[in-house]
């Protein structure tokens, strides 16, 4: 039987027993308690160490590598599972989030079984401190539009606690994987805000976690933040170029950050590996501003593998990855067009268009929850066409990455009528099921 058949089966049985189990999934629990008992499922599946290969290989078997060129890598496959689901518990304070990655806690439920089932995906959105995210119901399903809104509210360990946990596991870290950072909401001093962007990256780079990109998330929908106020074009060209510095600088200076050239990139990965905790380099802000340094991770990893600290005595794999951007859906066409300027002129090698659209939680109307899904799928395609139109009008190095409403061929084909070759999807696997990536590329024609 030819790979494709096997595939093509494969593919209508796992669709056909979602559409079945949908309905009574959908009736048996709410949208916050199926959220939560994936949560649970996923942090006992990353434990099974007979199912992980498993789950490999029926992702081998469904969703077969397709390389594709976008924001300065060559990535695996063009489907990307978006920020917001692999990003792990909230904490109140960093002390709490390191004492349970030193206690050998799973802070981070799917790590490892989302991305061997599914392929690409960009972990977070981790903040520079930890975040508990917002109380109550946070998640709600709109079933008649196929749309999903939430208010997590960006809970997340912050990013030291994660880089530790990443460090910790990164012999069993998927080959291409994204790390989102987002702006911290509530801050709105932007020096504050820049150094505590650098202070996430830095964290990452430090620990020998080096992703295959960064995407800086500037939009914050569903906490109680001007979901704007981090969009404009000055506060975009001073935490971008502040990023890219960083990247550069921790790349030894060099322009080259891409997956291409290994070459090129080992001076790149030397630099990181000894600059991994006290760098005097690393530990500058691009504005001058000396941050707080990195403590070691070694003991967090040392007490998770029981013994010694290997790991840090390697070379992190790969090289310095580039920065993707991620806004929101509802600036003005001016701001689109000033912010896809600062990108281009930062250096930012991909904007990934569009988080979730703010509108009213359905519970509260005088609180904020992010719409995805069907609902949201109309305007990101105006966003991502503004985009795309600007870019080609201007001759800006900058590729646009799809979200928002990715859920089957139609709406992949939408897209790629548009010239776009990557895309992002989140509501598609409460629609679509765990295999929803590789029934979307099947159905698109990959
Ligand atoms: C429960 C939930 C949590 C999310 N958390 C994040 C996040 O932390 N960071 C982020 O950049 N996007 C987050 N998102 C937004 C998604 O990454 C994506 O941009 C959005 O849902 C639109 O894609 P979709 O229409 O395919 O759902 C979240 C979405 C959902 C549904």
């Amino acid at each position: 039987m030819s790979r494709r058949v096997v595939r093509q089966g494969m593919l209508t049985l796992a669709d056909l027993s979602y559409r079945l189990a949908r309905p009574l999934i959908f009736r048996l629990s709410s949208a916050q308690e199926a959220h939560e008992r994936m949560l649970a499922a996923l942090r006992w599946a990353d434990g099974q160490r007979w199912l992980i290969p498993l789950l490999g290989r029926l992702r081998g078997l469904t969703l077969p590598p397709a390389p594709v060129s976008v924001g300065g890598v060559v990535l695996e496959t063009p489907l990307i599972l978006a920020a917001g689901l692999v990003k792990g518990d909230g904490f109140a304070s960093e002390d709490e989030a390191l004492a349970a990655v030193n206690a050998g806690h799973n802070i981070m439920p799917g790590w490892r079984s989302i991305p061997a089932l599914m392929g690409l995906v960009e972990f977070g959105s981790f903040t520079r401190w930890p975040r508990l995210g917002n109380p109550g119901v946070v998640t709600w399903r709109d079933v008649h539009t196929r749309s999903t809104q939430n208010r997590v509210g960006l809970r997340n360990p912050g990013a030291r606690a994660a880089a530790f946990f990443l460090a910790g596991r990164r012999d069993r870290l998927p080959r291409q994987f994204g790390i989102n950072v987002a702006v911290s909401p509530g801050v709105s001093d932007p020096q504050q805000q820049t150094d505590e962007v650098l202070e996430s990256l830095r964290a990452f780079l430090a620990a020998g976690v080096i992703p295959t990109w960064f995407t800086l998330n500037l939009s914050c929908p569903n906490t109680e933040d001007d979901p704007r106020g981090h969009q404009t074009a000055d506060e975009a060209r001073q935490v971008c170029g502040a990023a890219i510095a960083l990247l550069q600088e921790a790349a030894g200076g060099r322009e080259s950050i891409t997956a291409e050239g290994a070459e090129d990139t080992e001076k790149a990965q030397r630099d990181i590996a000894s600059s991994s905790v006290h760098s005097p380099r690393l530990g500058v802000g691009a504005y001058g501003h000396t941050l707080p340094q990195i403590p070691s991770p070694r003991d967090a990893v040392a007490r998770e593998r029981g013994a010694g600290v290997r790991g840090f005595s390697e070379r992190p794999a790969g090289r310095i990855p580039p920065l993707w951007v991620k806004v929101g859906p509802n600036l003005s066409d001016d701001q689109y067009r000033a912010l896809l300027r600062v990108f281009a002129e930062t250096g930012v090698r991909a904007v990934v268009a569009t988080n979730t659209l703010p509108w009213p939680a359905p519970d509260d109307p005088t609180l904020t929850a992010g719409v995805g899904g069907g609902r949201l799928f109309a305007r990101a395609l105006e966003v991502v066409a503004l985009l795309q139109a600007e870019r080609a009008a201007h001759g800006h190095p900058v590729d646009v990455i799809a979200c928002g409403g990715v859920q089957d061929g139609a709406t992949f084909r939408s897209f790629a009528a548009l010239g776009i070759a990557v895309m992002q999807y989140w509501t598609a696997l409460v629609y679509r099921g765990p295999l929803a990536g590789a029934l979307i590329a099947w159905e698109g024609g990959l």
